[in-house]
This record gives structure tokens, sequence and C-alpha cells, in this order.
């Protein structure tokens, strides 16, 4: 098992370069599924365990894939597919394989899951996706710890009302529809950006889908999808963290590939909180030279405050001026973060979905793990600004989803390493 330690009070400075979107390559990956004729070809693909997840998974069925890690390229080649039914031990790992269920419907008229795991931040149910797949004319059996879904006769467009905006609902729907008999029309969609960039991949894929990014999104069924070359956004979760690792440290780091137009309710909350942002084309630039002021915070679904970087918010607040109030209302059990930032003295309570954090000048250094993925994006943002040397463990939910984090922090100088236990 792997560590990292941390020995916080260094400023960061300096340029990191954002890799391309966790959150918009999976679904991509599990859309390549639905590419006939010719392989697809993806770029900026992140060096992410989610992404070799979800690469053994497509293999486990039958499709090849090859990743280039020096040009962060990921061909996929779907032209021949032996299953339709993923591997358990596989799909439990991460709760995207759900994904595969779309792409798999919309080809073979059947696709088999077990019930996907990740991480433990909510029940996160599936009840959206089956209710859009029943929609398009789909049956559904539920077994002992696995899905079936099936449409002999093909999928047939309709009209859709989603109850929650849910991300992945909202993409399985998209990708079952791109090849359905007549229109779907999906009311309340997410409206997340990696909807977006999954729309225009299947759009290039052949698909004929308008209007993702906003509500509602009509698709027009075509024939067949054919592999092709695609290009991943960056990850605006990345950027948001380093962002706020600049502001925390009191550093000046530019964010290369940041879209200000995607981190809009994190922009403002930084700059409320007293840091300086410069926004350009190529990036944003990130400083601060006094304490941070505490602000209030309310998880939405997009274009409101990402429920992702929510943890590192809160440690952000532990050490601003004055109380900040954070609310949670995209899942209901995201707050698992609190205990560890505790342990390094932060005065935090909470009382169901909202939490209030009561600044302090110093967190103290202490064994705290990543209790998620973000959570220990947190414990990491903590660690930076902390007294002494701070240790983070269960560092495989970090490696899930951010990319070659230790080199990018030594980049900018922090005192990280990350060693044997
Ligand atoms: N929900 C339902 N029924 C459903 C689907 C979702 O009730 O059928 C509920 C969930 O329980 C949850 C809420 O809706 O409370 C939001 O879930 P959503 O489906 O929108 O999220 P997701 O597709 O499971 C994606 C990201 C998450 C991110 C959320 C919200 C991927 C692979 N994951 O999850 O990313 O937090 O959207 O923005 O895209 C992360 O990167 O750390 C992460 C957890």
């Amino acid at each position: 098992m792997e560590k990292l330690l941390i020995e916080g009070g260094h400023p960061l400075r300096g340029t990191v370069k954002i890799s391309g979107a966790k959150n918009a390559v999976l679904p991509v990956i599990a859309a390549t599924l639905l590419g006939q004729d010719r392989p697809s070809l993806l770029e900026e693909v992140p060096h992410l365990e989610d992404v070799t997840t979800i690469s053994e998974i497509v293999r486990s069925i039958g499709a090849k894939t090859e990743y280039n890690a020096e040009k962060e390229t990921l061909t996929v080649d779907a032209t021949n597919l032996t299953a339709t039914e993923a591997p358990s031990e596989l799909v439990r790992k991460m709760r995207a394989s759900f994904l595969l269920m779309g792409p798999l419907l919309s080809r073979y008229g059947h696709a088999k899951i077990s019930l996907p795991g990740g991480c433990a931040i909510g029940t996160r149910p599936i009840d959206l996706h089956l209710k859009g797949f029943e929609a398009l004319g789909a049956k559904i059996e539920i077994g002992h710890g696995f899905i079936k879904v099936e449409a002999p006769n093909g999928l047939e467009g309709n009209r859709i009302y989603l109850d929650f905006p849910s991300v992945g609902a909202t993409e399985n729907i998209l990708m079952a529809a791109s090849t359905a008999r007549g229109q779907t029309i999906l009311e309340n969609p997410a409206e997340e950006p990696e909807i977006v960039d999954l729309a225009n991949f299947l759009n290039v894929m052949g698909a004929n889908i308008r209007g993702a990014g906003t509500n509602p999104i009509k698709i027009n069924g075509v024939e067949k999808l054919r592999g092709q070359e695609y290009m991943i956004i960056p990850d605006r979760i990345e950027a948001g963290t380093y962002m706020l690792a600049a502001a925390m440290t009191k550093g000046d780091v530019f964010i290369e590939n940041a879209i200000s137009e995607h981190l809009k309710p994190v922009i403002a909350k930084l700059k409320e909180a007293g840091a300086v942002l410069y926004e350009d084309v190529n990036g944003i630039r990130v400083s601060s030279d006094k304490p941070l002021k505490a602000v209030d915070i309310k998880t939405l679904p997009y274009p409101g405050f990402p429920t992702d970087m929510q943890a590192q918010f809160m440690a952000m607040l532990s050490v601003s001026e004055g109380n900040g109030s954070i609310i949670e209302t995209v899942f209901e059990n995201r707050f698992m973060h609190v205990e560890e930032l505790r342990r390094m003295g932060a005065k935090i309570t909470v009382d169901d979905r909202r939490a209030e954090v009561i600044g302090i000048p110093e967190l103290k250094a202490a064994r705290v793990k990543a209790t998620d993925l973000r959570a220990g994006a947190a414990m990491v943002l903590a660690g930076l600004v902390a007294n002494g040397e701070t240790t983070v463990t269960a560092l495989h939910h970090i490696d899930r989803g951010y990319d070659r984090l230790v080199e990018k922090l030594i980049g900018l100088g922090a005192h990280i390493k990350r060693v044997e236990e």
C-alpha cells in the first residue's frame, strides 16, 4: 500500500496542464461500442485507473483497445464484439460501467450487467436509467445482483421526462436513443459539459442529436454509427482542484486548458473568497496573497455549483476567515471527508445535508484517508496548507480520477511524495 506525504506551507507557483475529463472520457469510451465499420481514436485520454478499468471491461466483451500513454490516445476497435455481458468483478469496481448498457442495448437489442459499484457517496440508484430504457421499449429484468434489458424488436423513440437531471441516465438515454427508430425528446436532462462532449462524439459518429447542454435534447434515431476520431474536453474538476490549491497556498498558478465557461460557480466563489483570477482563452490564472474569506456553497446540477468540488471547498473553508456553510443537494452521503478534516483540527458540524465550517488560522498535519475520490483531493489540499507533514492513505480513490497528481503538484513546487507504507 502506498501513501502520500505532504509537507504543508509551500506556495504553489507555475503552470499546470489540465488533462482530459474523467467524466467525459468514460461515457465516450462506452459510446465507442456503437462504432461499427472502423475503430475510434480518442485524444486527450487521461492516465486514470477508471480509464484502465473501463478499457478492461470493453475488452472483456470483445473490443480491442490500445492506450498510448505518451500521446494520451486510446484506440477502441468495437467492430467485432463477442458478448453483451460484462464480468461482474470488473463492473463492481466502477459505477460508470453501467454506461455500457445504453450502447449494448442499442446495438444488439439486449445487455446484462451486474449492479454497478463506485464511490460510497450515497445509494446512487439507477431507476432513471431504467425508466429511460423502458420508455424506449425495453423490458427490464432485475435478478440477484444483475440487471438485464431486452428489446428484441429494437428501440422506439419516445418523449422521456427525467425526475432529476441525472448525468448517467442522460448519457445512457442519449446512447440508446441514437439508433432507436424515430425521435426521442429528453426533458429535464443533465446539462453538464460532459453531456455535450458525449453528444458531440455521437454526432461525429453519425448520430443526430440536437440541444445537448440545454433542455430538452432531441435525438433523431439513425441506422448505425461508425467509429471516429475525437478529442476529450479538459477536466473542469481537476482544474477547479488546482485553482483551490493555488488560492489556499497563497500561490500563483496558471491552470492551462481550464475552460472558464465550465467553471463559472467555482470562479465566482473563489473571487468571493478574495482570490485573484484572470481568465483567458488558454486557461485561468489564480493567485492570492492574503487569507481567504469564508463563503457559502450549495451544490446543484450544472450550471449550479458542482458536487465534485464540494469536498475541496470544505478544505478551503476550514482555513478561511469566518464561518461558511455547505449544503449538499446532489448526493445524500457526501460528507465523509468531514471526519478526516476534523482530525486535522477543522471545526465542522454536520446536520443532515448541511455542514457549518468555522474557519481556523491553521490545520495541523495528521494521518488521514481518502474516503472517496474528491474527499481524497480535499485531504491533499488540506495537507498543502497544514502545519507539519500530513499522511494521506487509500490512494486508490485518488488514482481513479486525478492524472499524475504528485508529478503535477511537484511541478508547482509542492513538497509531496508517494511512498510505500
Ligand atoms: N440518481 C437517482 N436515480 C438514477 C440516477 C441518479 O436517484 O437513476 C441520483 C443519484 O443517487 C444521485 C443524483 O441522482 O443522488 C446524481 O446522480 P447522477 O446520475 O447525476 O450522477 P452519476 O452519473 O452517477 C456523475 C459523475 C459523478 C458526479 C455526478 C454528479 C461520472 C462517471 N460520474 O455521476 O462524478 O458527482 O455525475 O455531477 O460521470 C466524481 O467524479 O467524483 C463523481 C462522483
